[in-house]
């Protein structure tokens, strides 16, 4: 296994054994007193071209949390992209001004693009529709540590699994181990079908459908997400689906008892407030352990821990 300098793109560029490697050291690091000058000295740039409240905050507090500083921007309309320069060129200047770069960027690909302009490490945090790996990573330790393991689950995802990069990259990473997974969502915003395939290689079981109902008496993991409403490319097919899934404390009455429910937030109405104390509700305690998975994956990126 080699992390550091490796850039982190897609879900797919982690092996099994590297993605829980990355889960045993983020339960080792929550642990280690030690650690709060481990990226003394070392700069992460965060630009971010789409917004973001929990991906940019959490890595900005996971590298300050280590030792290091951080720079970047959230709106690209004040960097010189307004301008009219390219992606690779600012990713030049970039690599010049810091250690290591997290991106987000409206275009799929935009990612892979800027970390094969340079040669320090990259994070995709968001491109487009596709993927968002790091997110992955929390989501997996978020489930690792309400259920024990990452094996023998039902993982139903609820939403909009079409333009959804968070259930694209989860569904990939779940596929390593022995999961069943159920795709709720309206027909015309189902999983994308190169996915499924990619599924069905690997003999992984799976159900679409478009009916919560079912799916909370079977799931062991709910993982609500929100209509992408600014990657539709048309506004009246945004009206027909909005608040299609909205669940209740009230839907809860017949879930399964040991039923979790996440979410990568932010959440519009697919989870209404009064689920939020009941002790179904994950999501909160998984956007808090984007902080220790962040630190886990720079420390080793950056080479400082191995
Ligand atoms: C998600 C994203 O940006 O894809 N947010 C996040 O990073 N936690 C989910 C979303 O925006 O719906």
């Amino acid at each position: 296994m080699r992390f550091k300098h490796k850039d982190i793109i897609s879900i797919r560029d982690l092996s099994k054994e590297e993605l829980e490697y990355l889960l045993t050291l983020a339960t080792r690091m929550e642990g280690m007193d030690q650690r709060h000058d481990l990226l003394k000295g070392r700069i992460l740039a965060t630009l971010f071209y789409e917004p973001s409240t929990r991906t940019k905050l959490s890595f900005e507090s996971a590298m300050m949390r280590l030792g290091g500083r951080t720079m970047g921007f959230s709106d690209p309309k004040a960097s010189s992209a307004a301008k009219g320069e390219t992606l690779s060129d600012t990713m030049k200047m970039v690599e010049a001004y810091s250690d290591i770069v997290v991106i987000r960027h409206p275009l799929e690909g935009a990612a892979r693009l800027a970390a094969d302009s340079i040669s320090i490490p990259v994070i995709n945090a968001g491109d487009g529709a596709n993927q968002h790996p790091t997110q992955t990573l929390l989501d997996l330790y978020t489930i690792m540590r309400s259920k024990g393991s990452l094996d023998k689950l039902t993982v139903a995802m609820v939403g909009d699994l079409k333009y959804g990069r968070t259930v694209h990259s989860l569904a990939t990473a779940l596929s390593h181990f022995s999961v069943k997974m159920i795709f709720v969502s309206p027909t015309q915003l189902g999983m994308p079908r190169d996915l499924l395939a990619e599924l069905q290689e690997k003999r992984i079981a799976f159900q679409e459908t478009d009916s919560l109902a079912p799916a909370l008496e079977a799931a062991d993991i709910l993982y609500m997400t929100r209509i992408q409403k600014e990657r539709f490319p048309d506004a009246v097919e945004y009206e027909k689906v909005r608040g299609v899934y909205v669940l209740t404390k009230a839907m809860l009455g017949k879930a399964n008892p040991k039923l979790r429910i996440m979410h990568p937030l932010p959440r519009v109405d697919e989870i209404h407030p009064s689920v939020d104390a009941t002790e179904h509700a994950l999501y909160f305690e998984q956007a808090k352990n984007g902080v220790i998975m962040r630190e886990a994956l720079l420390a080793l990126l950056l080479g400082r821990l191995a």
